[in-house]
């Protein structure tokens, strides 16, 4: 059995993940009202990887025979300032989820549960590729945000479809 600690913190962040589908949607929700469909796909797609995240931690404690309580999300944010604001909102909440999923780690650690722990390694790697995506994506925003045709030709060009699929993921809940 998961240590009793890391399998609350795990459900809490069961929800976590599930507000920033919510928030992802109402990101790529907004771009496609401003018809910008490379940002509205990117978000979609980010969106359902947030689900992912969130199903591969349900299927976790469902293997553990953990209890697993599926949380209700605050509201997202949904009006945005300029085609800026999602993606340096979405940074932020991509800064905060690293230190959850590292403080997921911590929890593991000091309990001794080091199954758990190596259960959150592909997490702590699937962050540093997230922070540095919205990274990249905010400079791009910035310097071309009176030219939005630039950040789509970009979006384009370097994240043209579905990632292939990565075998070393956890299996999510529900495949
Ligand atoms: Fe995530
Ligand atoms: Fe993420």
């Amino acid at each position: 059995m998961p240590a009793a600690a890391f399998v609350d913190r795990l459900n809490e962040q069961v929800g976590h993940e599930f507000a920033a589908h919510q928030q992802y949607v109402a990101c790529a929700v907004y771009y496609d009202g401003e018809t910008l469909p490379q940002l509205a796909r990117f978000f979609y797609r980010q969106a359902l990887e947030e689900r992912g995240h969130a199903m591969m931690m349900v299927r976790y404690l469902l293997d553990a025979d953990a209890t697993v309580t599926i949380p209700g999300v605050s509201a997202p944010q949904t009006g945005f300032a300029d085609i800026v604001a999602p993606v340096a909102l979405a940074l932020d909440q991509e800064r905060r989820v690293t230190e959850q999923i590292n403080a997921l780690a911590g929890t593991a650690r000091e309990a001794g549960d080091y199954t758990s722990e190596q259960f959150m390694q592909w997490f702590i790697k699937e962050q540093v590729e997230e922070v540095a995506t919205m990274t990249d994506l905010l400079r791009v925003v910035n310097r071309s945000q009176h030219d939005p045709m630039d950040i789509e030709d970009f979006l384009v060009r370097e994240h043209p479809g579905e990632e292939g699929s990565d075998p070393t993921a956890p299996r999510p809940a529900g495949e």
